[in-house]
């Protein structure tokens, strides 16, 4: 009966790769004719890396209808916003789903990697897909900085004071990177202008690109990880179709409650920043996914608690992949040999949550 079941499993994947030769299609590559169930399995993948693709297209359409009204102008910025959310027929729901849509992107791709670290799958032969991964998590972040500093309202104060002087406290490179990064010694017009163009084409572009590479990699990775296919006789196959259906499910409950969180909860909105914004700065607030960097600033020198401990927080979520031992029972959570990059994952995570929380507290 095992050897039927093998046999089976093994003509599947000569299918597989037979019909792949003859229809070499980017959807037939993402979607063979039958793949392993586990891999499709929702309380394994907890479907976050899908969920993070339909967040991104929605993140690009809404984005696309704002460019046709926003202007990058500082005295004309915050107004084309309110213009967007008061005057323009369901320019409010564009805004709040795009605004919504972003920020569910940044929780999305968090879980999304502590499930790919927390069920070992950033071992070879995927630490490479690991590594894209991280990169598209940094991009995602920037991408919401960027698009929150848009805004150009009092409620972006602290991104812009506090976050870019962040960039002045590194030592040598620091002023030169600022004016690089700002176009010139202080926030104003050129800065504005660099920040849109980072938004809407240079980190957007990024993250197109490395996205679909990051997709392409899963399955030239082998497909999701499950156990190797000896292991895996008499375990079930799903057919495309089955996939797509389960795809267009997840999508569809996706898109219900992205309507109802951005109907309900408008995306913030605040009065137009003004040359000498007297008292803002004493209620400047942090984006949300940088409150515990405005936290750790609170601790001392900027440039340790601003810059060395996020770096070294992002470096050490690289250094997961190579932590040893490389993870050998794979297609299930917590994983016995995975036990280090578990706990320096989580201790992570934990880290940056009580750091966010402390500061929500605080307020
Ligand atoms: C915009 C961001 C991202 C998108 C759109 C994305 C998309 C996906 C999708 C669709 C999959 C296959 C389905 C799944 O596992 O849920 C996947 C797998 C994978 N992703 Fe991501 N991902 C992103 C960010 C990340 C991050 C931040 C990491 C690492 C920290 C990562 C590492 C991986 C790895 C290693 C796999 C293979 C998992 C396995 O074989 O079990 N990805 N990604």
């Amino acid at each position: 009966m095992k050897s039927h079941h093998a046999a089976l499993i093994f003509r599947y994947d000569i299918h597989y790769n037979l019909t792949s030769t003859m229809r070499p299609s980017f959807f037939h590559h993402l979607h063979p004719p039958t793949i392993p169930a586990e891999q499709a399995r929702l309380r394994y993948t907890l479907g976050a890396g899908g969920i993070s693709i339909f967040l991104v297209l929605v993140v690009i359409l809404t984005g696309m209808l704002e460019m046709f009204y926003y202007l990058p102008a500082v005295d004309g910025a915050a107004q084309s916003v309110q213009t967007i959310t008061f005057l323009v027929p369901f320019g409010w729901l564009v805004r709040n789903l795009h605004y919504w849509s972003a920020q569910l992107l940044v929780v999305a791709v968090g879980v999304h990697g502590l499930r790919v670290v927390l069920t070992g799958a950033y071992a070879r032969p995927r630490r490479f897909n690991y590594l894209l991964g991280l990169f598209l998590f940094a991009a995602c972040l920037l991408l919401d900085f960027t698009g929150y500093l848009l805004r150009w309202d009092t409620g972006v104060h602290w991104a812009l004071v506090t976050g870019t002087n962040l960039v002045k406290t590194i030592p040598q490179a620091g002023s030169w990177l600022y004016n690089w990064l700002l176009g010139g010694d202080q926030p104003g017009q050129a800065a504005l202008v660099r920040f849109y163009a980072w938004h809407v084409f240079g980190l957007s572009t990024v993250l197109v690109a490395v996205g679909a590479w990051h997709i392409f990699r899963v399955r030239r990775d082998g497909g999701i990880a499950v156990p190797p296919v000896e292991l895996r006789t008499g375990r079930p196959r799903i057919t495309r179709f089955e996939l797509a259906r389960r795809e267009a499910q997840a999508m569809l409950w996706a898109s219900a409650v992205l309507i109802v969180v951005a109907v309900v909860f408008p995306a913030p909105l605040a009065a137009p920043l003004t040359a000498s914004p007297e008292g803002v700065l004493a209620e400047a607030r942090a984006p949300w996914f940088f409150l515990w960097v405005q936290q750790l600033l609170k601790l001392g020198n900027p440039f340790l608690f601003g810059v060395l401990v996020p770096l070294l927080a992002f470096c050490l979520m690289i250094y997961v992949a190579w932590l040893p031992p490389q993870p050998a029972e794979l297609g299930r959570w917590l994983p016995r040999s995975g036990r280090p990059a578990q706990l320096l994952a989580g201790s992570l995570a934990v880290f940056v949550l009580a750091l966010t929380l402390w500061a929500v507290l605080r307020r």
